[in-house]
């Protein structure tokens, strides 16, 4: 039996599958639109989306939201978020290759049923674990990819905490990236 997109996020509140459970407050899943034909995939969750169990809704999720509404004209909870890992690291270090595997199930679940047309991957984390490469996201962004194993396309762009440190050309590309997912949302 196929569960609901709530029914996983049921499940995975009480995950203890990596060593992340432990200094986690809350576990945080995704949010929006669970049949949203656009998604976005962070990292992790920071100190914030930990007290709120809701990613990106720190100073990277303003710019986010700022930049979705202005270059593509929705708003989060028409989307779907989420992030690579579900539960914050310590001291918001990198998520170690174990965690991303323990968590991986998670977010292809959600793939799986939210079913999206277009898929956002914020940073090297996502990009390079949906696309299946090593390649980092300055030579990968620019363009689109077919979605190994779904029927979606890939857009690569940076994470908003890069463009909140690197500035006006970053935010620049990351606005064009989010024009190409807008038009491929059309397509
Ligand atoms: N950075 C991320 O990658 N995800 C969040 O949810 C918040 C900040």
């Amino acid at each position: 039996m196929t569960l609901t997109l709530a029914e996983v996020a049921a499940e995975a509140a009480d995950c203890t599958k990596c060593g992340l459970a432990e200094g986690r407050r809350q576990v945080v899943f995704g949010m929006g639109n669970p049949s949203a034909d656009l998604m976005f995939v962070g990292e992790g969750p920071g100190s914030e989306e930990d007290k709120q169990g809701l990613p990106f809704v720190g100073r990277s999720g303003k710019l986010l939201d700022r930049l979705m509404a202005e270059e593509i004209g929705l708003t989060r909870d028409s989307c779907y978020i989420a992030n690579v890992v579900k539960c914050r690291p310590p001291d918001n270090r990198d998520p170690k290759p174990d965690e991303i595997d323990a968590c991986r199930p998670w977010l292809e679940q959600q793939v799986e049923l939210i079913a999206p047309r277009v898929v956002v991957t914020l940073g090297n984390f996502s990009s390079k674990l949906l696309l299946d490469t090593k390649t980092g996201i300055t030579r990968l962004r620019g363009q689109s990819y077919p979605m190994p194993n779904a029927d979606a396309v890939i857009i690569p762009t940076y994470h908003p905490a890069a463009v909140l440190r690197g500035g006006g050309l970053q935010e620049a590309q990351m606005r064009s990236d989010l024009v190409r997912a807008r038009m491929a949302m059309s397509e």
